[in-house]
């Protein structure tokens, strides 16, 4: 019978066994990694960026993490995302523009790790939202505010301004969102795609207002349970209610889906100013460890 020393050295053994067994493994996996085989496999810009920078190289789309260090590095990954996404819900939009410029491959771990999450929704409200430019004006021009990877502009014939903090895309303008260079009265869409994230979140909507042409559209898509009062969120009547004192008037409200809520309003052609709108308090959508 072994005793608890020797089970405990004989333990200490097989874990260092099993250990540089695994290590092993891992690294061979990692060997055996086939070179990119065409240009499309070659790395892109962000994943380049990323390597470079020694972060963990993306996993391929679709496929799990496999091997012990894939699993580690996803791990890593995902507590790194959920750090910038609670950065972002938690400051003002010229301190998270001050944040990421001064690190901008932060952006790339924000974005995978964003891309990771919108991959378990049934749908993305980004798809709603093109579908939708899809059936109106070509010709109008388009706002994008808090762009991510572009999809609209990617996605539609319509001229879009495409507006995140940072981007390796040269046609996003990169700015905090409050203060666009955009023109007053000169865009036909303003789009906020699950963008509302600074505590200052009222500063961006003034802004759309701004750049908006009277009648124009804003479409807001928000996290369903930032406006659920069920689960802590705001009441989207009160929401609904301070941006139609900014000056706009509520068309449609969709409510119909599980993950997201989306607004259509349209800009007063005559705006009467409200001066100390109420405006409710967003809580931050943070995501939990999978
Ligand atoms: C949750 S992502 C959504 C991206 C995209 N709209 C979509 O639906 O796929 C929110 C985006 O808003 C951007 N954002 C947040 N605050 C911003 C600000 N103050 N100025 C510019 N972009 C901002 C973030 O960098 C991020 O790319």
């Amino acid at each position: 019978m072994e005793t608890q020393q020797e089970s405990t050295a004989a333990g200490r053994k097989r874990r260092r066994r099993g250990g540089a067994g695994k290590r092993q493994k891992a690294s061979s996996s990692a060997q055996q990694a086939p070179p990119p085989a065409s240009p499309s496999d070659a790395p892109s810009q962000p994943e380049k960026r990323r390597r470079k920078a020694g972060e963990a190289a993306a996993i391929p789309k679709g496929r799990k993490p496999t091997s012990l260090l894939e699993k580690m590095r996803a791990r890593l990954a995902g507590g790194h995302f959920r750090m910038l996404n609670e950065k972002l819900y938690t400051c003002s939009g010229q301190d998270a523009f001050d944040y990421f410029k001064s690190e901008p491959k932060l952006f790339d771990v924000y974005h995978a790790g964003y891309q990771e999450q919108m991959s378990q929704w049934p749908e993305k409200p980004v798809n709603v939202i093109i579908n939708w430019l899809k059936s109106h004006n070509k010709s109008w021009t388009v706002a994008d505010f808090g762009c991510g990877n572009a999809a609209v502009a990617k996605n539609v014939k319509n001229k879009v301004f495409s507006i995140d903090l940072v981007s390796d895309d040269p046609s996003v303008i990169s700015c905090d969102m409050a203060h666009t260079p955009l023109e007053p009265s000169s865009v036909d869409v303003a789009i906020f795609c699950l963008s509302l994230m600074g505590t200052n979140f009222p500063s961006y909507l003034q802004e759309a207002n701004r750049v908006l042409k009277p009648s124009g559209w804003l479409l807001i898509a928000e996290v369903r349970s930032r406006l659920d009062p069920n689960t802590g969120g705001a009441d989207p009547d009160k929401f609904a209610e301070a941006i139609s004192q900014l000056g706009f008037s509520l068309v449609s409200k969709d409510m119909n889906n599980k993950m997201f809520v989306l607004f259509y309003f349209k800009k007063k052609e005559k705006i009467k100013v409200v001066e100390n709108i109420d405006w409710p308090q967003l809580k931050p959508c943070l995501y939990k460890r999978r």
